[in-house]
């Protein structure tokens, strides 16, 4: 009992999931298959009488029909008297209707597969633009990736499985019911044959079903572990650490093939054993038959037609169901993640940002990426616009998770953050973000051409060509570029592999000059410059000085020199503040960072 209530739980929420994509258009594909059941049905119906007639035997085709001798009745009714002709005319055009109906089902079916794909792709596109990043930095990224990809094909699979499961399963009702109708006391044994063959098959799901959570698991290790493989190719080649790392791979490889070695197994011998069971249970019930109930030979011959096919149905069913199982742990799986990504997205404020025009203040500001371990511990800031303020303080000390809030990547536990009065638990994160430019420790490079990293794929209009140059001049890269044969056309390979250091940090204050921002946040940004080209990174951020508001986190205390404010931080909280004169002469810890530096 309590297998059928799981049995009915797993199939209907399952059901219920489709139908959350596709609506009425399962309900129309499940009719269009009981079109092809009863279609197919009609035609065998006619085999009888053409026995019959050929035999000899009666011509009381009616009775030998059961329930189903309305049909015979019908036709006399309206003046066609059944004789060979008539019924294999009439076999014929059930047939052709079943081919038709059967095409049409089949494109139907191609179409609303796609139809359901192509939604959960874009949901899930669409939920992880709204992914909240304090979750994102926790999140298993590889099961993410994993979701994205290789999951979403899986599922697929499952959705395919799922409803071929359906359509198979109406099919075993609609000839159980012509059985039914033809002799209910074969339509009984029909029912204990095929309750029969069920039982074997659970063995089989229960197995398959485990192995898939297990694939999926196994899968999603492996897509982090071979991320991180490619991701840090560089280093593990250099430190001859490859090796090592991609024995750690292939482990992890042999373990998600062994998964999908089993589930491959187990499919088979479902495939296998059909057959001879669905004819073992025919000769059974055929015995039965003949032995205990009798009758005559064309009923019986037609009934085991239908119930041949019932019972070939249902084998489908369980075929399907298990071509489902094996892959239901990715729809699990995505289930899961959809979920999460929903619950876990950012607000949407009420506060729409056009642009900044005054002042953002922390006042009594909190942060903790738990709950429990305050990162930043009552922070009380105030930022002008268009001022250049720095933030400067000891590796781990909280600048970056700062400048998260300030971003808005991050959200305040306690305390409260505003811009020009608009509280942050209001504002709408995306319109606010667009305003702002930010350039990270890693540079972010795209695998394209140099205009198409600075513009972030704009049209190449005369009036966005000239903004990208005017960029490029601001950040330092115009005389480099215009040296390489194919200037701003020029790709920039995997990450920028071939730029160097400086010149991928140049590339990305370019593209954030090309933007139209109220706000720049540099974090590190100069750090990977030679003194060279930092020198002159430092006149360009001199230059724009004032025309947006800077936000700088810098190790080299001498690239801050002329900002208008610095915030020192340690552990988590601000421990001076003043321009770079005032620091030196109030703050004794600055004092010695920059006697350290020698700046
Ligand atoms: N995703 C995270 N989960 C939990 N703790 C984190 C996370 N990211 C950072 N931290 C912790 O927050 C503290 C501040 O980190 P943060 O990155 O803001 O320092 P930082 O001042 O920018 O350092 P650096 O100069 O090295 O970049 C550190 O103690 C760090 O361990
Ligand atoms: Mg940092």
């Amino acid at each position: 009992m309590k297998t059928i209530k799981n049995f009915i739980k797993k199939y209907f929420s399952s059901f219920a999931y489709f139908y959350g994509y596709l609506s009425h258009r399962i309900f129309v594909m499940l009719f269009l298959s009981i079109l092809i059941g009863v279609l197919d049905g009609l035609g065998l119906i006619m085999f009888l009488p053409l026995l019959q007639m050929t035999d000899g035997v009666s011509n009381h085709t009616a009775d030998n029909l059961g329930g189903m001798g309305f049909i015979i009745s019908t036709l006399e009714g309206v003046g066609l008297e059944l004789n060979i002709r008539i019924a294999l005319l009439l076999m014929f055009l059930f047939f052709i209707l079943k081919g038709i109906i059967s095409f049409y089902s089949l494109r139907y079916n191609v179409k609303i597969q796609q139809i359901f794909i192509s939604s959960l792709r874009f949901k899930l596109t669409d939920l992880f633009t709204k992914y909240s990043y304090k979750h994102f930095v926790s999140a298993d990224v590889g099961r993410i990736q994993n979701a994205f990809t290789a999951e979403i094909s899986r599922v697929g699979i499952a959705y395919k499985g799922y409803l071929d499961s359906i359509q198979n399963l109406i099919l075993v009702v609609v000839y159980t019911t012509f059985v039914f109708l033809i002799d209910w006391k074969f339509g009984l044994l029909v029912c204990v044959g095929g309750a029969g063959t069920s039982f074997l098959f659970r063995l089989f799901f229960k197995k398959t079903e485990q192995k898939s959570n297990e694939f999926t698991h196994s899968a999603n290790t492996y897509t982090g572990a071979a991320m991180e493989y490619i991701y840090n190719f560089k280093y593990l080649k250099a430190t001859g650490y490859l090796q090592a790392y991609a024995s750690k791979l292939k482990k992890k490889i042999s373990v998600v093939e062994g998964n999908n070695r089993q589930i491959g197994f187990l499919g088979a011998a479902v495939t296998a054993i059909k057959e001879p069971l669905a004819v073992g249970v025919v000769c059974l019930v055929v015995l039965l038959q003949v032995e205990l109930i009798g009758g005559g030979v064309a009923s019986i011959l037609i009934s085991l037609l239908f119930f041949y096919r019932a019972l070939s149905s249902l084998m489908s069913f369980q075929n399907s169901y298990n071509d489902f199982l094996s892959v239901s742990g990715s729809l699990k799986n995505i289930i899961t993640i959809e979920k999460e990504l929903l619950e876990n997205s950012d607000q949407k404020g009420i506060h729409i940002f056009n642009s900044f025009k005054d002042r953002i203040s922390f006042k009594n500001v909190d942060y903790g990426y738990k709950e429990s371990n305050g990162i930043l511990k009552n922070l009380n800031i105030e930022i002008l616009k268009n001022q250049t303020i720095a933030f400067v303080g000891e590796s781990g000390s909280g600048k970056t998770t700062l400048v998260n809030l300030i971003s808005g990547l991050l959200q305040a536990n306690k305390g409260e953050v505003n811009i020009d009065g608009i509280s942050f638990e209001e504002l709408d994160f995306s319109s606010y973000q667009s305003k702002i430019g930010y350039i990270a420790q890693e540079p972010v490079i795209f695998n394209d051409s140099i205009f198409n990293n600075v513009t972030l794929w704009s049209e190449p209009t005369p009036e966005n060509i000239d903004k990208f140059q005017d960029a490029l001049k601001k950040a330092s890269l115009l005389s480099f570029i215009e040296r390489l044969p194919d200037k701003g056309e020029t790709l920039l390979g995997n990450s920028g592999v071939n730029l160097s250091g400086g010149q991928k940090q140049r590339v990305s204050i370019a593209r954030e000059l090309f933007k139209d921002i109220d706000i720049l946040i540099l974090d590190e940004a100069t750090s990977a410059l030679d003194s060279e080209t930092e020198k002159e990174i430092q006149v360009n951020i001199d230059e724009i000085k004032g025309r947006y508001t800077i936000l700088i986190i810098a190790h080299r205390l001498s690239t801050i020199k002329n900002v208008d404010k610095i915030y020192l931080m340690d552990n988590g909280q601000i421990v001076g503040e003043g321009s770079f004169d005032d620091l030196i002469n109030s703050n004794l810890r600055f004092k010695r960072m920059v006697e350290l530096q020698d700046v």
